[in-house]
């Protein structure tokens, strides 16, 4: 069944579903009924978490209003129809009821065109306000979307402070982000309800847009484009910190890869460099440097694997390790065939990678 409801996940806990002030979380669930809301994951574009969405919220209220009132209209006419209209029929025919119906048409036809005039400009502004968040001081982040996972990369000026992640975007509460969107393969659709519209990520088009979140929290994403066989398996997590919890962070995933911390992480990174892992991920600080699958340098600091598809636990890693097409057929990634000392061994490997 679709869940629908104002969902926050807290930090720790992407699947827990936290509410909203109770008043904001009734008038959402109320619109919710009426199908304006998306199902599934936690993410609600009702439940607007910076100014861009904010902005769109309004606009879908809005509307939302509209659209009622034109309906309620519209049924009230037909009810008094319904009530009364035979009889007017039989009794009044002549030039006065001829003159008086296409007054009534002529006045239902020029309200329509206005109804729709007005939501054509609501639209058109809205458009045009989103546009003007710009701003030079951005923190830029480039995400490209590929069957069926989403690169992301720190743009920093300095390139010693450029970071290459995926699946889990992290972003300073309060700051620009400079979003620019591409594609590898087909076309997706970027889509952090909370934070933005959906933004089509298209194969050589790139696309800039900005947003902020002023609130911090643990947010949900997903691809919102049919992009193939995986497609509702493309998701991902957005989390907004505080900027010093945000520049923590960063600065550890700036860092190489730690050291094995024993030999039996020794012997996983051995296993790890030896077999079908390196030749599609990266792992800095070692020779594993591919871009074809997910950088994995600080894969276990991640809340998620596989696009969020599975949490991150280590049940659902060797799972994912060792047959990924059961969990998300069709992905890029073979299964793997490993002896059971070389499985533990990786997955110490794996789970040092913090
Ligand atoms: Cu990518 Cu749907």
């Amino acid at each position: 069944m679709c869940r629908a409801g104002a969902m926050r996940a807290t930090p720790g806990a992407i699947w827990t579903r936290a509410g909203r002030d109770s008043a904001g979380r009734r008038s959402f669930t109320a619109l919710a009924v009426l199908g304006l809301t998306a199902c599934g994951p936690p993410m609600a574009a009702l439940d607007p978490a910076g100014p861009q969405a904010e902005r769109i919220a309004g606009l879908t209220y809005l509307m939302a209003a509209l659209g009622v009132a034109v309906y309620v209209v519209v049924i009230g006419f037909l009810l008094y129809a319904a009530a009364h209209g035979s009889r007017r029929a039989v009794s009044a025919e002549g030039p006065a009821t001829e003159h008086r119906l296409r007054v009534w048409v002529a006045g239902s036809v020029g309200l329509t065109v206005g109804v729709l005039l007005a939501l054509l400009v609501l639209n058109f502004s809205t458009g045009r306000a989103l546009g003007r968040f710009a701003d030079t001081d951005a923190i830029t982040i480039r995400v490209v979307g590929q069957q069926w996972w989403w690169e992301v990369e720190y743009m920093d000026p300095a390139p010693s402070r450029r970071l290459i992640t995926a699946n889990e975007i992290r972003v300073p509460v309060g700051r620009r982000i400079r979003l620019l969107t591409q594609s590898r393969d087909v076309i997706h659709s970027f889509w952090a309800p909370n934070v933005h519209g959906k933004i089509d990520v298209i194969p050589g088009y790139g696309a800039t847009t900005y947003f902020q979140v002023d609130e911090p929290g643990v947010y949900y994403g997903r691809c919102a484009e049919f992009c193939g066989h995986q497609h509702a398996h493309m998701g991902f997590v957005l989390i907004a910190q505080p900027p010093e919890e945000f520049e923590a962070w960063y600065r550890g995933q700036l860092l190489p890869a730690p050291s094995p911390a024993d030999s039996l992480a020794q012997l996983g990174q051995e296993v790890f460099l030896s077999r079908g892992c390196v030749m599609c991920h990266s792992v800095r600080g070692t020779p594993a440097g591919s871009r074809v699958g997910p950088d994995l340098t600080h894969l276990s600091s991640r809340r998620t694997l596989a696009a969020g598809t599975l949490p991150n636990s280590r049940g659902h890693l060797t799972a994912w390790i060792l047959d990924p097409q059961t969990i998300k057929p069709g992905v890029l990634m073979p299964p793997n065939q490993l002896e059971p000392d070389e499985l533990r061994a990786l997955l110490a490997y794996l789970e040092g990678l913090r």
